[in-house]
This record gives C-alpha cells, structure tokens and sequence, in this order.
C-alpha cells in the first residue's frame, strides 16, 4: 500500500469524507478480461494486430475511443465504425449474459455492506454504456444510490464531468467523495474534480492516485477514512 501525496490538512480543515463513487469496470467487477476477448475477436476478424497489453491502454476509454486506438490510425467510414462498434458490444453482451453476483471482484460485497451501515453514499461512474446493465447483473443496484456514465455528460474521462455529475447528484461536493479507479484516464478525471482517490491495481496506470491498493479485498471504511480523510483533495 503506497500513499503519493502527503500534503495533509491540519485537524480543523479536516471534514470527513461522506461518499464513494467506484469506477464499474476492473474496480467492481473483471469485465477487462471480457472487453479484451470481445476486442480480440473483433481485431482478428479485420486483420488488425491486437494483444493483450494493448489492451491495457484501452483502461477507462470509451468504446468509440478503444476502436479509435486500435485502428491505429487507420481512416474508416462512419457506416463501418458504428458496424464494428455495434459488433463489438454484440459480443460483449453475450459475456454480460454470464454475469451474476459471484463475478463480484473480491471484497467488494463486504465493503458495500460496511458503507452502508457507515451511512456513506455512493455511485458508479463509468465509461460504459452497458452500466446499468452490469450493475443489475452483479445484484448491486440496492447498494448504489446514483448509476451515471460519460453519456450523461459532455466530456469523457479523463475530464473531471462524470465524477462531478456524480457528487452534485448525491448532493455532495468533490472534496466530500473518494473516487476507486483502475485506469489512469480515471484517475487523471477524479484528479480534475479535486476529489480524493484510491487507484487499484498496477502503478503504472494509478501511480497518480492518493492511496494504491491491489484490490477492495479487506477493505474498510474506516481504513480509507483514517487514510485519506486528513489529505487535502
Ligand atoms: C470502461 C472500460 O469502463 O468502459 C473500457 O474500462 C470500455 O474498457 C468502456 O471500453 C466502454 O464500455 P462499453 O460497455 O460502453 O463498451
Ligand atoms: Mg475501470
């Protein structure tokens, strides 16, 4: 567990922090591995290069950005962008089907629980626009207060919108949330709100982050609290 910034606020600035917004994909729940599957069959199909580790690079875009980088500059017509665009979540879909409350990421169910009794709100913001869906898939939605993604707003992550959009609608402000993020777009949007975030997983997308964490496994609340809550957002 690593901490990257220490600028800490003296006990009277402090005010504890009141809400959790969780990134949905690779923080909640392991859909990379089914986005890698669905974009590698989707690249072999049209004989474009594709593996794994460029997936990696494809953390937290949208999915019409994830297309954008893995033609690589090549130029299409639009007619055949939203074909494979379309394609691309056929596949994902069916992945999606599969879906249920055992594709949980480790930790995570106990920690929603431990929010709630803390009396804490949270959110999903995503990138995707299969958000709802997945939510609903995992048995979650009673746990979560407000579900939004990028196309609630006008600017995709890396801009800060979809966190703030967040916190106004839980009627919070930024430098009352956490943000959990996997992907360094994320991290970089949840910097932009002057929120306060954790990054987990590999440091080299969340080196950005407040606090690196591998995972939500044995997590709590009063961790991330007696963490964050006396670092300036
Ligand atoms: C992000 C994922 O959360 O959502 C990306 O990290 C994905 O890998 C993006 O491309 C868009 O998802 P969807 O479900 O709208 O295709
Ligand atoms: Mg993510």
């Amino acid at each position: 567990m690593t901490r990257s910034r220490s600028d800490a606020l003296s006990p009277v600035d402090c005010r504890p922090l009141r809400g959790v917004i969780f990134d949905m994909d690779g923080v909640l729940t392991d859909t990379i591995e089914f986005h890698y599957q669905t974009w590698q069959r989707l690249a072999d199909e049209e004989g474009i290069p594709f593996n794994r580790h460029a997936n990696e690079a494809l953390r937290g875009l949208s999915r019409r950005d994830s297309l954008l980088r893995l033609l690589q500059g090549r130029v299409l017509p639009e007619s055949k962008l939203q074909e494979l665009l379309d394609r691309k979540n056929r596949y994902f879909r069916s992945f999606i089907e599969t879906m249920t409350a055992d594709s949980l990421l480790p930790g995570v169910r106990p920690f929603l629980d431990d929010l709630r009794e803390a009396g804490i709100k949270t959110a999903v913001a995503s990138a995707s626009q299969n958000v709802y869906v997945v939510i609903e898939k995992l048995g979650i939605a009673p746990d979560i207060d407000i579900i939004t993604n990028v196309y609630d707003v006008d600017r995709p992550k890396p801009a800060p919108d979809v966190f703030l959009y967040a916190a106004q609608q839980l009627g919070l402000g930024p430098e009352d949330c956490v943000v959990f993020e996997d992907a360094e777009s994320g991290v970089e949007a949840a910097r932009a709100a002057q929120m306060r975030v954790v990054g987990l997983g590999d440091a080299a997308q969340v080196g950005a982050a407040d606090w690196i964490l591998p995972g939500l496994e044995g997590i709590r609340w009063h961790h991330v609290q007696g963490t964050l809550g006396a670092i300036a957002p």
